[in-house]
């Protein structure tokens, strides 16, 4: 069975296709029409999707050498997300759907991002907890079986992402933050300063991010703008260790609470170095092994919705055409 996947679901246009045992193409386009104005603007998201969705299918096709007529299904993000994003993957699934006479299913996005994890590590084996870490969501979830899920802890108010791209602003490294604040932090003295991590209660297992926002923007205020531009390295070093020790303490208590011993990692903050290795380390030290998709696959792409969408179309399982975007859609 080959599985279009589609995905639109915020500012990476993406079409995949998938054969049941490996990816055989994943396109993704991202717009760039965003860095400008230093985050997704949401109406300029579903214009750009108009005009490149079709596009994008056609390469993934063109490069897996399959033909239309040789999908057996279409899968599609069909929420969370922007709504006139999610809106345009939808009405052309649908369509492709309604046209080749085939079913097509509805998939929620943070579910793709957990299944991302399989295309990469197929030994993968339930059950386990994922930390999905990107930049609108920051949440640990026990995967009991495939589709099973329970949400152990989550953002009370910022994703971490969201947290990186606000303080990639505050140190003017343009959108997204999260990828130049990884490289300025290699260069940067972790010890420089202390910045709050925020535990909340004891054996919590939920996030926040905003404090510490507002303490780097606290700190660049008192030091002034020109040892801000001098420090940007060590701020970098300083936050980012702050953001990672509260994620891997957090997720490294969950698998502990819950009696699992592997973690898996999904998003685009999944992609950071620093938050792999010091998951591993301390995975290691508590006998979890630690596993995270390839950066393709972290990031929002159509291959973590076909490989979705595959499985529940494989169980029989397909969405009505009435189905409409759910821009909040949770677990
Ligand atoms: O999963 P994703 O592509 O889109 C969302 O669903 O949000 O994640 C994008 C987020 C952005 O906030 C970006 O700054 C962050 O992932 N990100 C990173 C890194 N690469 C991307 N954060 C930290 N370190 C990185 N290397
Ligand atoms: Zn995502």
């Amino acid at each position: 069975m080959i599985v279009l996947g589609i995905e639109t679901s915020c500012d990476d246009t993406s079409a995949a296709l998938f054969d049941g045992q490996s990816l055989i193409s994943n396109v993704i386009s991202t717009q760039l029409v965003h860095r400008s104005f230093g985050g997704v603007v949401p109406e300029l998201a579903s214009r750009n999707h108009i005009q490149l969705v079709l596009p994008v299918i056609k390469q993934a096709l063109n490069q897996g050498g399959i033909s239309r007529k040789d999908l057996q299904g279409i899968a599609v993000t069909y929420g969370p997300g922007l709504a006139g994003s999610l809106l345009v993957g939808l009405s052309v699934a649908k369509g492709m759907a309604l046209s080749l006479g085939i079913p097509f299913i509805g998939i929620n996005h943070l579910d793709g991002h957990v299944w991302a994890n399989l295309l990469d590590n197929p030994r993968i084996k339930v059950p386990f907890v994922v930390l999905i870490v990107s930049g609108g969501h920051t949440q640990i979830v026990l995967v009991k079986d495939w589709g099973v899920y329970k949400v152990l802890g989550k953002t009370r108010d910022d994703a971490a992402g969201e947290a990186f791209d606000k303080v990639g602003k505050l140190l003017k490294v343009g959108y997204p933050g999260g990828p130049a604040i990884e490289k300025l932090a290699l260069e940067g003295d972790p010890t420089y300063i202390r910045f709050p991590r925020a535990f909340i209660e004891t054996g919590s297992l939920d996030f926040s991010f905003s404090g510490l926002k507002t303490s780097v923007l606290n700190h660049i205020r008192a030091i002034g703008s020109q040892n801000t531009q001098s420090r940007r390295c060590d701020i970098a070093a300083c936050f980012q260790e702050a953001v990672i020790d509260v994620l891997v303490e957090k997720t490294v208590n969950a698998a502990k609470q819950v009696g699992v011993h592997q973690i898996c990692l999904a998003g685009g903050v999944a992609v950071n170095k620093a938050l792999q290795e010091r998951m591993t380390q301390r995975g290691r030290e508590e006998n979890l092994k630690v596993r995270w998709p390839s950066p393709g696959l972290c990031m929002d792409n159509g291959g973590m919705i076909a490989r979705a969408g595959h499985h529940y179309l494989q169980q029989k399982m397909s969405s009505p055409l009435s189905l409409s975007p759910v821009p909040s859609l949770n677990f």
